[in-house]
């Protein structure tokens, strides 16, 4: 009598069991929103971006703090890049986040060299690409 129950609770356990597995798997791969990744590296003020372009104005820039921060912009355009755009095509997205990624590596390595000037010009850069992305694929309220 008590046999089918044992085995359908060990069913049961072991279904549990593969679902959490599987649900942990999906989900720990997903990139977070990309609105949340905009907040971090670009809100007026608080953003990674926004805080460099302060730290490289600088007379003497404090090149250890410089680094810290544009490797998390590097990891930040990493993860946008891994994202799906919440409005307009997949093609301009990809294209768009690559190229932004592409300029957080060319930053990193003027920072690296301490190159202030270009560093400064690559921040320009990376703010000159807000306007058409947003134009293309921030969802209209
Ligand atoms: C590759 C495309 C892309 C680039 C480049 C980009 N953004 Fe965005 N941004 C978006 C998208 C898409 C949203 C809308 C996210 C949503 O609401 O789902 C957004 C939203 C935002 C928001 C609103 C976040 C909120 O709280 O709702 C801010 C602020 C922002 N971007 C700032 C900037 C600034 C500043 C730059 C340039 C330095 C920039 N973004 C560059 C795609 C981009």
């Amino acid at each position: 009598m008590t046999r089918p129950l044992v085995r359908g609770l060990a069913i049961a356990a072991c279904l549990t069991l593969t679902i959490t597995v599987v649900a942990r798997v999906c989900c720990a791969d997903e990139p977070p929103p990309v609105k949340e990744i905009m907040q971090k590296a670009h809100k007026e003020k608080t953003g990674v971006l926004m805080i460099l372009q302060d730290q490289l104005i600088e007379k003497t820039p404090d090149w250890p703090a410089i680094q810290k921060n544009t490797k998390e912009l590097v990891k930040l355009a990493e993860t946008l890049e891994k994202t799906k755009p919440p409005r307009g095509s997949a093609k301009g997205w990809n294209q768009r986040t690559a190229e932004y990624r592409e300029g957080t590596n060319n930053l990193a390595k003027y920072v690296d060299a301490k190159n202030q000037d270009k560093a400064q010009g690559e921040i320009g850069f990376l703010a000159s690409r807000c306007m058409g992305c947003h134009r293309e694929h921030k969802p209209e309220k």
